[in-house]
């Protein structure tokens, strides 16, 4: 073997290394939860529906706003002037995730569902039967849940059940990415395809992978790493990373500090600010921090750049929406009187 032909293979080997995959348009349906129009419609009607949250005045989308990028663009979370603690995660293209929440606590969309609807920062409902007891005085909704379900009932279970449908149609499939991986080289500027390499040389692909960006699906398991995972740098305090310890708030074992799930990359200069507690405000200042605490690499302005581009190349395209109409309560308000309008 010629010199050239060594040293051309010892510069490819770890790029070739990298599996580059397009994301799929249909996402792992669990055979317990199938998809069906009378569901994911009622699921986002559901979505849209601020009804069901304490205050009447929260929707899921209010936080997740699917018409942007399917967060709030909040350094953390608000909800009737409480303010929460994390970063909201873009629900698009979250059921390729390989665990819910930041620190990987949900193994479902059925199952966080059921959390947000009570939990105090986000619909913060007294408890799940005040959700059936509301969506029980809306005649609309009684017809959908009997369209829905064989059991046709309005229970926690069916509500979480609708919502998850709706959350998997979520998918922006046919970003430039996704076009160059499949063959028309033609997809990627000469910038992102030096970033597309640089982001596999050094390593920022060995957590950021699969199609999604966010490792393999390790349902009940998660895909969790370490952040920052060489503590000590100046940015642990610049941006007070080391102030939530992560999983190990509701695990309790020492191994389990600071560990996050890896998030995903798509869509991702459309989700600033950065990181679970949203403390940083540009993606550039993310891939540095990133390199530096994760991989132990000081990237040149340069460098930034080319993976910043590549990044970008990773915004898929938006199905449109359309606005649901929600079923209307003639008369009254489902609000008035309610016992637990007041907590
Ligand atoms: C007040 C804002 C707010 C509201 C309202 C809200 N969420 Fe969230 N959501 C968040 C935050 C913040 C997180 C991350 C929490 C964490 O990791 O600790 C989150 C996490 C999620 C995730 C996990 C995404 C991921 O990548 O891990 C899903 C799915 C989700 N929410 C769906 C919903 C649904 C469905 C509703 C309505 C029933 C809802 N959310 C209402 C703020 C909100
Ligand atoms: C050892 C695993 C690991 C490596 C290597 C790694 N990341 Fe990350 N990345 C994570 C984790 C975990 C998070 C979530 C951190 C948190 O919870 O705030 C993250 C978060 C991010 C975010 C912010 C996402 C958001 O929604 O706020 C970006 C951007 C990012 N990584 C890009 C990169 C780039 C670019 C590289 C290479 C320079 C890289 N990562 C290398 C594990 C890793």
């Amino acid at each position: 073997m010629k010199y050239y032909t060594v040293l051309i293979l010892l510069f490819t080997l770890p790029v070739m290394a990298v599996q580059w995959e397009a994301l799929p348009t249909t996402p792992p349906i669990p055979t317990t939860n199938p998809q069906t129009e009378a569901k994911i419609e009622l699921g986002k009607t559901l979505f849209f529906d601020p009804r069901i949250s304490r205050t009447g005045t929260i929707s899921c989308n209010s936080c997740h706003n699917i018409l942007l990028g399917g967060d709030d663009g909040r350094s953390v979370s608000i909800a009737d002037g409480k303010l929460g603690k994390r970063n909201t995660p873009t629900i698009w293209n979250s059921a390729f995730i390989s665990a819910l929440f930041w620190d990987g606590k949900a193994n479902s969309f059925e199952e966080h569902a059921k959390y947000s609807l009570v939990d105090s920062t986000k619909m913060d409902m007294v408890n799940w039967q005040s959700v059936i007891d509301r969506l029980q005085a809306i005649p609309g909704y009684r017809t959908m849940f009997v369209a829905s379900f064989t059991n046709g009932k309005i229970t926690v279970n069916n509500i979480a059940k609708a919502i998850a449908t709706y959350e998997r149609t979520l998918i922006t499939p046919n970003s430039p990415y996704d076009r160059y991986v499949i063959g028309d080289k033609k997809a990627l500027t000469e910038q992102q395809i030096i970033g597309m390499k640089l982001f596999a040389k050094i390593g920022c692909s060995s957590c950021h992978s699969k199609p999604n960006f966010s490792g393999p699906q390790l349902l009940g398991e998660g895909w969790l790493k370490k952040f920052p995972k060489i503590i000590g740098s100046d940015y642990d305090t610049q941006y007070n990373l080391l102030a939530d310890t992560g999983r190990y708030q509701f695990t309790n074992r020492e191994s389990d500090k600071h560990l996050w799930r890896v998030p995903t990359l798509r869509n991702i200069t459309l989700t600033a600010p950065y990181f679970h507690n949203g403390s940083v405000a540009t993606l550039t200042e993310a891939v540095l921090i990133m390199a530096k605490t994760q991989l132990e690499i000081e990237l040149t302005p340069n460098q930034v750049q080319n993976i910043v581009a590549f990044l970008n190349s990773l915004t898929g395209e938006f199905p449109e929406q359309t606005m649901p109409s929600l079923p209307k309560v003639l008369g009254i308000s489902v609000l008035t009187n309610d016992i637990y309008g007041n907590k």
